[in-house]
C-alpha cells in the first residue's frame, strides 16, 4: 500500500438487506453460521484487518437481529429494497462528512480475504486515481453474475447486469462480485445520478461505473479467486462455504505446528486456537471458544466448545467438553467423560465414563470411572469441589455442594453428600452379606440345580 492509501480514511459499506428467500428460513440470512458464528461476523472480521473509521450495516425491515449481531456498528434500514445502488445510498446520513474512501461489501459474501480489499484500495490510490475500483472475478460459470466491460489500457468501461446484456457481453467471462472501493469524495454524488432505466426496474450500484467516466473519472477492476466471492444463497451455498472456511482452517491450524491426522475430519471454528505438536485424531469437532496449548493429544471423536486445554494433556477418544472445560497441564480426560464449567487441575485424570460439571479437581487427583458430580438437584447448580491428590472410587456420586478434602480417599459406589476431610477415607455402600451355598439352594427352588 502506499503512504496515500494508508493515510486514507476508510468507511465500509455492507449490504445486507436481501431477505434471503432460498434459504427458506426464519433466521436472516447473513446470521446463518459459517464456522461457528454468523457469516456477517466473518465479514466484519476481515474489514476490521483494514481499520475502519467507520462501518455501516444495510439491514432490511424486520433486520433488527442482524443490528443485535452487528452492533455496535450503526446499521440504516433500506425498505423497500430498490437495488444496490439505493441500498448504498441508505448509509448517506451515516457516512455524512466522509470524504476517504467508501469499500461496499455484500454481508451474504463472507469468504472474502483481507489481502484482497488491501489491494482494491491501494488501486483506488494508484495510476489514474480511479473514482471506483471494481473486484472482478472469473467463476467457472458466469451465469447471471454482472459482466465487467474493460477496455483498452486495463479501464473498466461499465457494469452490465446480465438480464440487460447482450450476447457478445455475455460471452465476458470477468464477473462482478458487487465489491467495490469508490472515492468518498465524490461516491453519494454518482449515487445520486443512479436511475432504474432497466429490466428490474432497479437502482443499480453498478451504473457508478459509467457515471464516474461521464464525471471524467477513471475505473479500474482487481481480480480475485472466485472461492473468494462465493455468495450465499441457498442451504447449498453455506454448505461450499463452510467447505471452503474449513479447509482455510485447516491450513491455518497446521501451518501453526498442528497434526491433524485426517484434516477432513477435522471441523474447526472460526477462533479455534491450536498450539504447536498438537495431534487432533480423526472426527474432532471445535465449537467456538476453544483453546489447544502446545503438546496436547485430542484423540478421536472429541467435541469441544468454550474449552481450554492446557500443555501437555490428553483428551478422548470420545470426550465432551463443554463451555468452561479448563483441563491443566498433562490432565487426562477420557474416554465418554463430560466435562462443563470445571477446572481439572494439573495432572489430574479422569480417564473413563464420568461427568465433572460446576466443579474443582486439584491437582493430581484420580476419578474413578463412573464418577458423577451431582451438580443439579432440579433447582440449582451446585459446586463439587476436589482436592489435591484425592481419589475418588468408580461409580461415585458427589452430591453437590460438597467438599473433598486433598488427599481424601472414596470408597466405590458410594454416595457422598457430606464433605470429606482431608485423608479422610469416606464410604457409605451398605455392607455386603455372603450367604453360604445360597446360590445352590437358589437354583435348587428354581428347578435349574446343577449339582
Ligand atoms: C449484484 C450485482 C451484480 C453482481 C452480483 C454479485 C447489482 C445491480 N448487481 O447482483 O453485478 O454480479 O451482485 O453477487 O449490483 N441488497 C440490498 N438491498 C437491495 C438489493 C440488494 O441490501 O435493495 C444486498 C443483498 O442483500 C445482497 C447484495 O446486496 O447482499 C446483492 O444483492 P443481489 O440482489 O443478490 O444482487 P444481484 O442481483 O445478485
Ligand atoms: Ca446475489
Amino acid at each position: 500500500m502506499n503512504d496515500r492509501a494508508s493515510a486514507a480514511p476508510l468507511a465500509v459499506v455492507v449490504l445486507a438487506a436481501g431477505q434471503g428467500l432460498r434459504m427458506k428460513s426464519e433466521t436472516p440470512k447473513v446470521l446463518h453460521p459459517l464456522a461457528g458464528r454468523p457469516m456477517i461476523g466473518q465479514v466484519l472480521d476481515t474489514v476490521g484487518a483494514l481499520s475502519p473509521t467507520r462501518i455501516v450495516v444495510v439491514i432490511g425491515a424486520g433486520g433488527e437481529r442482524v443490528a443485535e449481531t452487528v452492533a455496535p456498528h450503526p446499521t440504516v434500514v433500506q425498505e423497500p429494497q430498490r437495488g444496490t445502488g439505493h441500498a448504498v445510498l441508505q448509509a448517506r446520513d451515516a457516512l455524512s462528512g466522509f470524504t476517504g474512501d467508501i469499500l461496499v461489501l455484500y454481508g451474504d459474501t463472507p469468504l472474502i480475504r483481507a489481502d484482497t480489499l488491501a489491494a482494491m484500495i491501494a488501486a483506488r490510490h494508484g495510476p489514474g486515481d480511479p473514482a471506483v475500483v471494481v473486484l472482478g472475478f472469473r467463476p467457472d460459470d458466469p451465469g447471471a453474475y454482472g459482466r465487467l466491460v474493460v477496455g483498452p489500457g486495463e479501464k473498466l468501461e461499465a457494469i452490465v447486469e446480465f438480464k440487460d446484456a447482450d450476447a457478445e457481453q455475455r460471452d465476458i467471462g470477468l464477473c462482478n462480485s458487487g465489491v467495490m472501493a469508490i472515492d468518498g469524495a465524490v461516491a453519494f454524488d454518482l449515487l445520486d445520478k443512479i436511475g432504474c432505466d432497466n429490466a428490474k426496474g432497479e437502482y443499480y450500484l453498478t451504473d457508478i461505473v459509467g457515471l464516474a467516466r461521464e464525471a471524467g473519472r477513471q475505473c479500474a477492476v482487481i481480480e480475485a479467486p472466485p472461492d473468494e466471492l462465493l455468495g450465499i444463497n441457498s442451504r447449498a451455498d453455506l454448505a461450499r462455504a463452510e467447505a471452503a472456511m474449513q479447509d482455510r482452517l485447516r491450513a491455518r491450524a497446521m501451518a501453526g505446528g498442528a497434526t491433524l491426522l485426517d484434516p477432513a475430519t477435522t471441523w474447526l471454528a472460526f477462533d479455534t486456537r491450536l498450539g504447536r505438536d498438537v495431534v487432533i485424531g480423526p472426527n474432532v469437532f471445535f465449537g467456538p471458544g476453544v483453546t489447544i496449548e502446545d503438546d496436547v493429544e485430542v484423540r478421536g471423536f472429541c467435541h469441544m466448545e468454550g474449552a481450554h486445554v492446557r500443555a501437555g494433556a490428553t483428551v478422548g477418544p470420545f470426550a465432551r467438553l463443554r463451555p468452561g472445560a479448563d483441563i491443566g497441564r498433562g490432565a487426562r480426560i477420557g474416554n465418554f467423560v463430560e466435562v462443563k464449567a470445571a477446572t481439572i487441575e494439573e495432572g489430574a485424570k479422569v480417564s473413563h465414563l464420568a461427568y465433572v460439571g460446576d466443579a474443582r479437581v486439584g491437582a493430581g487427583a484420580n476419578l474413578g470411572a463412573g464418577t458423577i458430580t451431582c451438580n443439579y438437584d432440579g433447582f440449582t447448580k451446585s459446586h463439587t469441589d476436589i482436592g489435591a491428590g484425592a481419589f475418588i472410587g468408580s461409580n461415585v456420586a458427589l452430591v453437590a455442594p460438597v467438599v473433598i478434602g486433598d488427599g481424601a480417599m472414596i470408597g466405590a459406589g458410594s454416595v457422598i453428600g457430606k464433605d470429606v476431610p482431608a485423608d479422610a477415607l469416606a464410604i457409605t455402600r451398605a455392607p455386603q452379606k455372603n450367604i453360604d451355598r445360597g446360590a445352590t439352594r437358589l437354583r435348587r427352588r428354581r428347578g435349574r440345580a446343577k449339582d
